[in-house]
């Protein structure tokens, strides 16, 4: 791996990763890809990076021309895809655009690699094509009496998404296999779990809490709140995705993710419990906790046992839940900049105001 190209740069995961990749491995190079014009991408989560190292570029993964030219002017040997839309909630708002990024935009980029590094006389063995997955795709894992475990799924169980957002993922995954089963593209997979830390776009979860929290606003938990996942911070993830780039043989997929899943209710709780202890004057945030009507066709449950990534690859989370989550309240308090710049975009504005009534 020398020259990476990673997709959907500016977001929650692929700031992180980029930071990671140059920090983490001097000699490697940097294409960071990204339309930057969706909702969660933004400059913002980019600064600081630079360097001779680092290239933005500007742009679509469903522009075909523009990925096939940077694949060739690049050289890259490596893609790490992770553009994508990626909010369930919108998904069910208006699921065309995850159609078009997710599945248009996975078919767009592994076309450009097998034109490329499949081309008659290249050696494609250095290369890879690393597809940014997620244990959604598995569907819901809830099993009457089997509580917060339910039933596991792990890399090979058959994939059962029930959201627009999991189902585009999951056409894109069957995408990325079929070019390696069908023209040997070296490709691999992760399905990684639910993830947090700096960066996340405030209409997920944990920095929803910690923002409205801070801001004495209702915080909205869906249904009964006993829907389970599992959380892992993102440099975690991210070193799990190195692991299997540099570790991991082509071809193969690995599940990411801690061992135990926690409820909504149990999550949320432990955010307030923070935002208490670090904003007394706020306690009890818990109270401004507001049962809201469910998401409609909302998984229960998501669950992928990690153990082949353990076994395979050495790979364990290094930081707990707790540790996480305080990492990542802290962090928000410490950056009300990035804050403000995220939350005076359009796009924000206007879910806010479609969402929470404007509040
Ligand atoms: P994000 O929404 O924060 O970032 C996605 C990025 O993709 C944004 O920067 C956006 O501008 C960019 N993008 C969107 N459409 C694009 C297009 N057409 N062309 C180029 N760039 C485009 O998402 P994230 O949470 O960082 O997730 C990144 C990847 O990881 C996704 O593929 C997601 O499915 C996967 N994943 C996320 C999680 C999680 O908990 N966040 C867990 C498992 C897997
Ligand atoms: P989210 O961060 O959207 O991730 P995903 O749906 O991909 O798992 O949501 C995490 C969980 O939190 C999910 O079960 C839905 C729930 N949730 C709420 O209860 N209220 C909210 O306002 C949001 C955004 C999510």
């Amino acid at each position: 791996m020398k020259r990476v190209i990673v997709t959907g740069a500016a977001g929650f995961i692929g700031s992180a990763f980029v930071r990671r990749l140059l920090e983490q491995r001097p000699e490697v190079e940097v294409w960071s890809l990204d339309v930057l014009t969706g909702v969660a991408g933004h400059l913002g989560n980019l600064e600081g990076v630079g360097g001779p190292r680092h290239h933005l570029v500007r742009g679509d993964v469903c522009d075909a021309a523009l990925v096939q030219r940077l694949l060739a002017e690049s050289d890259a040997d490596t893609i790490v895809h992770l553009a994508a839309e990626t909010h369930v909630d919108r998904s069910i708002d208006g699921p065309g655009a995850f159609v078009r990024t997710n599945v248009l935009g996975t078919w767009t980029l592994l076309e450009a690699a097998r034109l490329r590094w499949l081309r008659p006389g290249h050696d494609p063995g250095g290369c890879r094509f690393h597809q940014v997955s997620t244990d959604e795709v598995f569907g819901d894992r809830w099993a009457a009496g089997r509580g917060v475990e339910g039933d596991p799924a792990d890399e090979d169980t058959a994939l059962a998404p029930r959201s627009p957002y999991a189902a585009s993922k999951a056409a894109a995954d069957h995408l990325v296999r079929s070019y390696q089963h069908t023209w040997g593209l070296p490709v691999s997979l992760s399905y990684g779990c639910n993830n947090l830390g700096p960066r996340q776009h405030p209409e997920k979860l944990v920095p929803m809490v910690i923002l409205r929290g801070l801001a004495g606003l209702p915080i909205p938990l869906y249904g009964d709140g006993a829907q389970v996942r599992r959380w892992l911070h993102v440099d975690d993830h991210c070193d799990a995705i190195l692991l299997a780039l540099e570790a991991g043989r082509p071809g193969r997929a690995w599940a990411v993710g801690p061992d135990r899943g926690t409820s909504n209710l149990e999550l949320v709780g432990r955010i307030c419990a923070l935002l208490d202890q670090r904003r007394p004057a706020g306690a009890p945030h818990a109270r401004l906790v507001t049962h809201v009507a469910d998401r409609p066709g909302h998984d229960r449950l998501y669950h992928t046992a990690a153990d082949r990534i353990r076994d395979e690859l050495g790979w364990r989370p290094r930081l707990d839940l707790e540790p996480a989550l305080a990492a990542t309240v802290d962090w928000y308090l410490d950056n009300p900049a990035w804050l403000s710049r995220v939350t005076a975009r359009a796009s924000w504005r206007s879910w806010t105001e479609r969402w929470y009534g404007g509040r």
